[in-house]
């Protein structure tokens, strides 16, 4: 009971709540990475989810698919918005099984990205939604009013988070990282300083491509954040003006009643 008080005493005092979820029960590290569509009137970049589609096609790709998110979108005003032609020529790096042919085809911007081709790489689709990297303190939900869920925090911090040190168990080799839980992780640091070379000689060491690829999931997992922050946007306006509204009808009712002169 103590130690309850005591942890939202902290809280309140405004003390990080990092740290007191870092007392937990493992000590994972997640840096705050400043993205461009945290906030409410953050929006992407779209010329960091060009780039994070290029580290992923280069690199992550060889072991995660996007099976969730169709090639076509990748010309969808508010991500990528790349021209169609191009998105067109991009499909065709993709072989997908066709049902109908029951052989595979050269993919097309109708199909969907391929699914992982490493059958213990898990689907990246989601995957930026499914994480949380700002937790607790349990209930409050303060660290995630203030920082977010986490999610591409969580990944770009996976991507960064090696130490170098490795082990085996049960003859496979687990690698160690300071972002994911449990301390040790089955995927061999994929990310390598100046791996990927971009078009516009934007930076390519380590932090960088781990912040695109990161920024880039984050759209395959909600490609239409813009669009709902837009439309609640207007809500809050609409309800803002309402309110106003509503105020001084109010007011103007019950002048007579209160015996002030109706205007
Ligand atoms: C050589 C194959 C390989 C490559 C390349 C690779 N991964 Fe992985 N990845 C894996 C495997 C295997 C796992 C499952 C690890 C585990 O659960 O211990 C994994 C797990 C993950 C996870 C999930 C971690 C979790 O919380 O469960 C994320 C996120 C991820 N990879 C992102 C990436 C990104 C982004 C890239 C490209 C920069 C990438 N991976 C490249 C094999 C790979």
């Amino acid at each position: 009971m103590i130690k309850k008080l005591a942890l939202v005493a902290a809280t309140t005092l405004g003390l990080s709540a990092g740290a007191v979820y870092a007392a937990g029960a493992y000590d994972t590290h997640i840096e705050d990475f400043d993205f461009s569509f945290e906030g409410p009137f953050g929006t992407y970049d779209q010329n960091q989810l060009q780039r994070g589609l290029q580290v992923y096609t280069e690199v992550c790709s060889a072991c995660h698919g996007l099976k969730f998110v169709p090639i076509r979108s990748l010309s969808e005003e508010g991500g990528p918005d790349m021209p169609e032609d191009q998105v067109r020529a991009y499909a065709e790096n993709y072989e997908v099984f066709d049902a109908e042919l029951d052989d595979f085809r050269t993919a097309t911007p109708a199909d969907h990205f391929p699914e992982s081709g490493l059958a213990n790489a898990p689907d990246l689709s989601l995957m930026a939604k499914a994480r949380a990297g700002f937790h607790g303190p349990y209930g409050l939900g303060i660290n995630q009013f203030f920082k977010g869920i986490g999610g591409p925090e969580y990944i770009a911090s996976l991507l960064t988070g090696y130490t170098g040190k490795e082990k085996e168990e049960a003859g496979v080799t687990l690698y160690e990282n300071t972002a994911f839980p449990g301390g040790y992780i089955a995927m061999a640091p994929p990310l390598y300083d100046e791996q990927v070379e971009f078009a516009d000689g934007h930076a390519n060491d380590i932090h960088h491509m781990a912040e695109d690829v990161s920024a880039f999931l984050m759209w395959t997992a909600e490609p239409k954040m813009m669009a709902r922050k837009q439309a609640g946007f207007v809500g809050v306006v609409f309800l803002t003006i309402l309110s106003v509204l509503l105020y001084l009808t109010n007011k103007r009712i019950w002048a007579p009643v209160k015996g002030k002169k109706s205007s």
